[in-house]
């Protein structure tokens, strides 16, 4: 039979019975919670025109938009985002409400995704907005509805963070970059790229601004993490934004949310899009942030109204997810405990060497055996040895907190996670090789290039501009200029012998290879302690 007529396109699924219910028990629990915080309920069309995202939400990437060409030819997307229709409909519709309006949504948002990594391309979102406010009371009346719907659906271990979009914006502006390097910049602060960060601010050497941003990645946690950014600048953009973050902390407090708060000032991301606070929201069990919100006072004026904003949006179905699993057993235990995938291979010998002599009893792995998950004895950590493509998947997912893979795996593979430490063994380079003496920009051919890493040689010819035809190669890559496929490769080079072997030389270096630490985005948050105490263990272990 045709698979077309059987299944569902990627990234989407049925939901039967218990899924259904739990779905819908969660659903309910907000919107109640929500309509309690006198949020009254708007829909908005499943399809519209592509322009309403595009212009108003740059950020919104068009590849992972569904689109649908309408009767005239025109393109529509299946909605990708809540927040952008519901800035139109308070820009065009709500001349007459009086301000501000309290608006919530109960509904799906699609994108398409790429097959096999498990991301989601249709999920039901609950989230409000307020619209028409603007200051301390708006944004802690907003966070309020955030913590109360996440309190409504009955789940016990959920944490918001917040942060605050003019600290970078300021820091990068005192810095003085271009967008390119800005960008950059803004990426390695979002992964929590300690080391990457501070090879791209070495340039900028102690200059107040390079420090702060260098510290930035490492500033989550308690309240205090506001005093030792206090500490390190003098930028009076940085210091009211320090200080609103302070007095917003201290409301919610005071309204009963401290031990639900955190702070982190490394929030980065839809940099343009924010305009004040912004933040997040974490629950055990769920990989990925549940909650996704902050202010964006210049969304409305795009479609011609301007009014001050700010919202959020709740993933209802991972925390129903999560909270089916929660009764398990297995849940349960990993709450208190680190587990690490390590990868196979290439790197295992080296890593078990580090655990080692950072002061764990790794014999049960030294011994030898089919076994795939152990327990290290005393620690509290649990590791995992998987293949490097794997390693990536498990942490991204939140099935482990923490993985060690190498750079070329992080560079082809991609994934949201935070990548924390360079281990600094496991050092090779990505090269763009061919055979001796051959030409390979010359002529006017459009140059073929064979690799293990279409992602990575793709990049890299993106950044020279220049176009590349990209055969994918399973192993042995040196084979394809040998047999006359292609007229170079991308591959990994360590001793540069089985170039030399078969009459291959380097013509340019891509990029450096060494073993890195990767931690989940909501472990790094929720079991903060426990991987500090594991990373500070590795690097104690390095030192050795
Ligand atoms: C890598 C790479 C090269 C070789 C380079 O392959 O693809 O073939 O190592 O090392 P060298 O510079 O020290 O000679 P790997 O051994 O990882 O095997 P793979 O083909 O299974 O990826």
């Amino acid at each position: 039979m045709n698979r077309f007529r059987i299944s569902t396109p990627e990234g989407t699924r049925d939901l039967l019975f218990a899924s259904c219910r739990a779905l819908r028990q969660t659903e309910r629990a907000v919107r109640d919670a929500l309509e309690g915080c006198g949020y009254s309920e708007v829909i908005t069309p499943a399809v519209e025109y592509y322009d309403v995202f595009a212009q108003a939400n740059p950020e919104l990437d068009q590849e992972n938009m569904l689109k649908i060409i309408d009767r005239s030819g025109r393109i529509c997307v299946a909605r990708p985002d809540n927040t952008t229709p519901i800035a139109r409909i308070a820009a065009t519709r709500l001349d007459d409400a009086a301000l501000p309006v309290r608006l919530y949504y109960s509904q799906k948002v699609f994108r398409s995704v790429a097959g096999g990594h498990g991301h989601k391309g249709e999920f039901l979102q609950v989230g409000a907005e307020l619209i028409g406010a603007d200051g301390l009371e708006a944004d802690k009346d907003i966070l309020s509805a955030a913590f109360g719907a996440l309190n409504a659906t009955g789940a016990d271990n959920f944490r918001i963070e917040i942060g605050h979009a003019e600290i970078y914006k300021s820091l990068i502006e005192e810095l003085g970059v271009d967008s390119a390097a800005a960008e950059s910049i803004r990426r390695l602060i979002e992964n929590k790229s300690f080391a990457a960060l501070g090879d791209a601010l070495a340039p900028y050497g102690d200059r107040p601004a390079a420090k702060a941003l260098r510290a930035m990645p490492q500033l989550f946690g308690g309240v205090e993490v506001l005093d030792e950014v206090e500490a390190l600048t003098g930028n009076v953009r940085v210091l009211g934004a320090v200080s609103y973050l302070r007095r917003l902390y201290k409301a919610l407090d005071e309204a009963g949310y401290g031990s639900r708060i955190m702070i982190d000032l490394g929030l980065v991301h839809e940099m343009d899009y924010y305009t004040g606070v912004m933040f997040r929201g974490y629950i055990g069990g769920a990989g990925a942030a549940i909650l996704s919100g902050g202010r964006y006072n210049s969304l409305c004026a795009k479609f011609g109204r301007d009014l001050p904003a700010g919202g959020f949006g709740i993933d209802v179905e991972s925390i129903a997810d999560s909270l089916q699993g929660a009764g398990r057993p297995e849940t349960a235990t990993r709450r208190d405990t680190v587990r690490i995938a390590l990868t196979k291979g290439r790197l295992e010998k080296k890593t078990l060497a580090l655990l080692k002599d950072a002061g764990y009893d790794i014999s049960e792995l030294e011994a030898g055996s089919r076994k795939l998950i152990f327990t290290l004895p005393d620690s509290g950590v649990e590791i995992v040895l998987a293949k490097a493509a794997d390693v990536i998947t498990y942490v991204e997912h939140g099935v482990c907190d923490m993985g060690v893979v190498g750079k070329d795996t992080i560079m082809e593979k991609g994934g949201s996670f935070y990548e924390m430490v360079d281990l600094g063994f496991g050092k090779c380079r990505f090269a763009l090789a061919t055979k001796k003496g051959k030409d390979v920009y010359g002529g006017y051919k459009t140059p073929v290039i064979a690799t293990k890493y279409p992602a990575v040689t793709e990049a890299f010819f993106h950044r020279k501009n220049m176009d590349v035809e990209t055969i994918k190669i399973e192993g042995s890559v040196e084979l394809a200029p040998l047999l006359e496929l292609a007229d170079a490769i991308v591959d990994i080079v360590e001793t540069g012998t089985t170039l030399k072997e078969n009459g291959l030389e380097v013509i340019e270096d891509v990029a450096p290879i060494s073993a890195r630490v990767i931690v989940n985005l909501a472990s790094a948050k929720l079991k903060k302690t426990a991987i500090q105490k594991v990373i500070a263990d590795l690097e104690n272990g390095l030192e050795k």
